[in-house]
């Protein structure tokens, strides 16, 4: 049992990493053990900036004593890593997606569910406002359709547009607004997708776009729309009709109209990300969630992985592919 102080270890140090170790650093009931990267260079750099100290390798990091591991490294890279903390008995909060396959992620379910850890991964928009209105705004209504989108630019880390990788933009990136489509929408149980196999720059191998359809288990349909061709985050985030009732909900902002007219809520994205962080720290010490945030258990968000791994199934296959639709 965890009493006053969570002591976190953090395992990756790139981008994603960092901003998780700057709001941990900040919480007076969090104290940073260290951070292990393959790259040292990067794992000292980040430890001097939020005060502690690096670790040569995992080994060197849970002999500090570890009560919770923060891992953020990148897709290729997941499954060993999760299942050897989730053995010392560390609880896990894992950045998305979970792997490149549903396979690595069902082994480290396995291994989680038989530790018995605390779970919870970077499926950070649910602990948005906007996210936590849009809920209210759809308990007890009938979706009909829902419409997801990312359009966005290559992001700049070397991994990201090789699909063994990075798993491609669905795997990698969609997966956010299909664990919204799940949350709001309820489960999907069968999708049918296309890509333009097109790369995006010469020596990669990651899909320009993809197409997909949504059969929802409640009766409504969807699509997922994705690109990486463009040199700017364009749009990532999911509309949703009911009878007289439409959301538009992203990172940023909410929309809704209605027959009382046209609302907008907008929200500071970072606030989300800080709220995901503060609720899993408060859920290892027994508290309830102070920020707004919410923990998503790694057996939640593998439903939403298997969403997207269908998806970029179906793309390889060419048909379509059935999900279990029941919770
Ligand atoms: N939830 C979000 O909004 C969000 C935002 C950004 C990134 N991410 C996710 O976080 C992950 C990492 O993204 P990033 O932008 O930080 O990537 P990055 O490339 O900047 O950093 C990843 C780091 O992990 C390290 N690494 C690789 N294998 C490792 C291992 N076995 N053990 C420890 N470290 C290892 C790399 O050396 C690198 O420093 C990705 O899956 C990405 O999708 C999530």
């Amino acid at each position: 049992m965890i009493d006053t102080e969570v002591r976190v270890g953090i395992v990756g140090a790139g981008g994603v990493a960092r901003r998780h170790a700057e709001a941990l650093a900040s919480m007076p009931d969090v104290g940073l053990v260290g951070v292990t990267d393959p790259d040292g260079g990067r794992a000292a750099d980040l430890a001097a900036t939020v005060g502690t100290t690096p670790a040569d390798d995992l080994d060197a990091l849970l002999a500090r004593g570890v009560d919770a591991a923060w891992v953020c490294v990148p897709p290729f890279a997941h499954g060993e890593v999760e299942t050897r903390l989730a053995v010392a008995g560390v609880a896990l909060f894992v950045e998305k997606p979970l792997g490149l396959d549903v396979a690595a992620a069902e082994q480290v379910h396995a291994a989680v569910v038989t530790a018995g850890v605390p779970t919870s991964v970077g499926h950070h928009w649910r602990s948005s406002a906007v996210v936590a209105r849009a809920r209210e705004l759809v308990a007890g209504r009938t979706i009909r359709l829902v419409s997801a989108t990312w359009l966005d630019k290559v992001p700049p880390v070397p991994w990201w547009a090789q699909r063994g990788s990075s798993g491609g933009q669905v795997v990698e990136q969609a997966v956010h607004v299909l664990d919204l489509a799940r949350l709001l929408a309820g489960e999907v149980t069968a999708v049918h997708a296309v890509a333009d196999a097109a790369p995006p720059s010469p020596g990669t191998d990651v899909d320009s776009a993809t197409a997909g359809t949504l059969r929802f288990a409640g009766g409504a349909v969807g699509t997922l729309a994705a690109t990486c061709r463009l040199a700017w985050k364009h749009r990532a985030g999911i509309e949703l009709y009911a009878d007289d009732l439409a959301l538009s909900v992203s990172e940023e902002q909410l929309t809704v109209r209605d027959s009382e007219g046209i609302r907008t809520v907008e929200v500071d994205p970072a606030d989300a990300r800080t709220a995901a962080d503060r609720a899993f720290v408060d859920h290892l010490l027994g508290r309830p969630p102070s920020g707004g945030g919410i923990v998503v258990d790694y057996g939640e968000a593998l439903r939403t992985h298997r969403l997207a791994c269908a998806l970029a199934d179906s793309v390889a296959s060419g048909g379509p592919v059935a999900l279990d639709g029941a919770r």
